[in-house]
C-alpha cells in the first residue's frame, strides 16, 4: 500500500500520479487534501508519513508546490526518510543510498511528465544493501531521532 498526500498546490499532480498507479495496479491510500481550497501541507504529511512510520504503508508519495514544505514536515515523523526531488537521478539514489521510504514531488517545479518518470523509477529502486555503508549511514541518521 502506497501513502499518498497533498496540499492544494500539489493536488492536481496528486490526481495525475494516482490515475499512473491505477495502470500499474498498485494500490493506494489518499490522506488528502480533497479540495483545491488553500490548506495546510502539515497535517497530510503527518497523516500520510504516520501511516509508513508505523508499517500501514511501505512508502509514501507528497505532493505540494514545491515539495519542500511537505517533505520537511513528513521528516519530523519518526522513521521516515523523504526525498524531495526534481529529477531521476536522485529519486533513484534516494532509494539506493538513503532508504527514502517517501517521495516528495513540487507541482510547480515539475510537469506530469517527468513527475510519473520520477515515481516510475523510484517505485523501482531499492536500497543497495550489499553496501554495508549506506546501512551504516542511515542507521546514525535514526540514532539522531529521539
Ligand atoms: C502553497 O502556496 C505552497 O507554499 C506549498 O504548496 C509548498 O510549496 C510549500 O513548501
Amino acid at each position: 500500500m502506497i501513502a499518498i498526500a497533498s496540499d492544494h498546490a500539489g493536488r492536481v499532480l496528486k490526481l495525475d500520479i494516482m490515475k499512473l498507479l491505477d495502470s500499474l495496479g498498485l494500490p493506494y491510500e489518499d490522506f488528502g487534501c480533497h479540495s483545491d481550497d488553500s490548506c495546510d501541507y502539515p497535517q497530510f504529511a503527518v497523516a500520510a508519513a504516520t501511516a509508513v512510520s508505523d508499517g500501514r504503508c511501505e512508502r509514501g508519495l507528497l505532493f505540494c508546490g514545491t515539495g519542500i514544505g511537505i517533505s520537511i514536515a513528513a521528516n519530523k515523523v519518526k522513521g521516515i526518510r523523504c526525498a524531495c526531488c526534481s529529477d531521476v537521478y536522485s529519486a533513484i539514489l534516494s532509494r539506493e543510498h538513503n532508504d527514502a521510504n517517501m517521495l516528495a514531488l513540487g507541482a510547480r517545479v515539475v510537469g506530469a511528465g517527468l513527475a510519473e518518470k520520477i515515481v516510475r523509477e523510484w517505485l523501482s529502486a531499492s536500497i543497495d544493501d550489499k553496501n554495508p555503508r549506506h546501512l551504516k549511514r542511515i542507521g546514525q541518521i535514526a540514532a539522531l531521532e529521539c
